[in-house]
């Protein structure tokens, strides 16, 4: 089967960053389903592992990036209860095994929903990772009420027209919260209201400042998609005591807990493969996650965060969705779609 690979933490634009190479197609096993794939889209986490990839003498075996995928079920292992051969699935998939740029692939079923009916193969591809994200960092981590009971209470969210940031606000929209996206563009700015931000500020300029503009100048929750470190002042500044703050990216350099405790806010981390890469004994939340995602989907409480497209699967598209990706100023999320002929 074709796939795309990757050995060396090559510059995305460097021919040999990302290789069209052959594979044999794996077997599914116990709970796994052997998917082909239709469509795959590409996050920042591709990159990143991309671009440390050991240059050790002893690396000969590309390794096979991608927790995004989109197809239809080709094939179940012994154990599993929840697909069929033939359904039309979406994931992400697990941090531990190869990821999804290949024809053919194996994830475990406790990762996996039937795709969303009302859209199409690249427009589920494009949900998984940033969903399963953006709902565990506002429902499992902040502690905010999917229901609406957290309702009218503010939220910051920083890095708003990102893949994460896209899903983030309409989920909070979904919560009934005031949404205060950050956005530094014109046009990344557009796409956070059509997401449902409810005021938009500037990440490069002081979001203190423009949280009194927008009459908010402190909120309970802040997620930041972006910098935790670049961000943590401001965050300090803006959390209303006893508020919650989530990140997701390392901090570079340390930074000052002690700032959070005269308010006894808190903050926490998420981090979407730790269900998988643990296999946690709630493992299968991400399943449950991602149908309650096909669900409001499809009854157009959300919509799919698709920008840009590329045809075929193959490695010089890749490389340019991975170059986009480092540019620093994706709005939604690029996605490949259809394998070579
Ligand atoms: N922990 C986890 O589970 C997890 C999961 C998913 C992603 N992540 C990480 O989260 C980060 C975001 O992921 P993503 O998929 O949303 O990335 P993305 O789609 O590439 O994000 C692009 C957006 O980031 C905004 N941005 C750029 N620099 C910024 C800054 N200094 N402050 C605020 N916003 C900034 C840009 O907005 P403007 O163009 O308007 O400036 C742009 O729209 C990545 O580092 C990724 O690895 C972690």
């Amino acid at each position: 089967m074709k796939a795309i690979g990757c050995l060396h933490p090559f510059p995305a634009t460097d021919l040999d960053s990302l290789q069209d190479v052959e594979r044999t197609i794996p077997h599914p096993q116990l709970r796994d389903l052997l998917v082909r794939v239709s469509a795959v889209s590409v996050n920042p986490v591709d990159t990143k592992i991309r671009r440390s990839q050991s240059t050790g003498q002893n690396e000969t075996v590309p390794r096979v990036l991608g927790w995004d995928a989109a197809g239809v079920v080709e094939s179940v292992g012994p154990s599993v209860s929840l697909f069929r051969v033939g359904d039309e699935v979406y994931y992400s998939g697990s941090l531990s095994r190869p990821g999804a740029n290949s024809e053919y692939h194996l994830v475990d079923e406790r990762l996996v929903a039937k795709k969303p009916a009302s859209i199409n193969m690249a427009q589920a591809a494009a949900l998984p990772l940033t969903a399963i994200t953006a709902y565990e960092a506002l429902f499992d981590r902040l502690g905010i009420s999917p229901q609406g009971e957290s309702g009218g209470a503010g939220i910051l969210i920083i890095g708003g027209a990102g893949g994460v940031g896209s899903l983030a606000i309409q989920l909070a929209k979904i919560a009934k919260l005031y949404v205060i996206a950050t956005a530094s563009r014109h046009e990344s700015q557009t796409w956070c209201r059509k997401m449902g931000a409810d005021a938009v500020i500037d990440h490069t300029q002081s979001i203190p400042d423009q949280l009194k503009q927008v009459h908010r100048p402190i909120v309970e929750y802040i997620f930041n998609t972006s910098q935790t470190d670049q961000h943590w002042q401001a965050m300090c500044e803006a959390i209303k005591p006893q508020g919650r703050i989530c990140g997701i990216v390392d901090t570079t350099k340390p930074v000052n807990l002690n700032a959070l405790k005269r308010k006894s806010a808190t903050f926490v981390w998420e981090f979407m493969f730790t269900r998988s890469m643990y296999e946690t004994d709630d493992m299968i939340e991400q399943h449950h996650l991602l149908t309650k995602i096909s669900k409001w989907i499809d009854e157009r409480k959300i919509q799919s965060t698709l920008t840009e497209t590329l045809s075929p699967i193959n490695a010089a598209n890749l490389r340019s969705a991975h170059a986009k990706l480092e540019s620093g100023k994706m709005i939604g999320k690029f996605v490949l779609t259809g394998w070579p002929t």
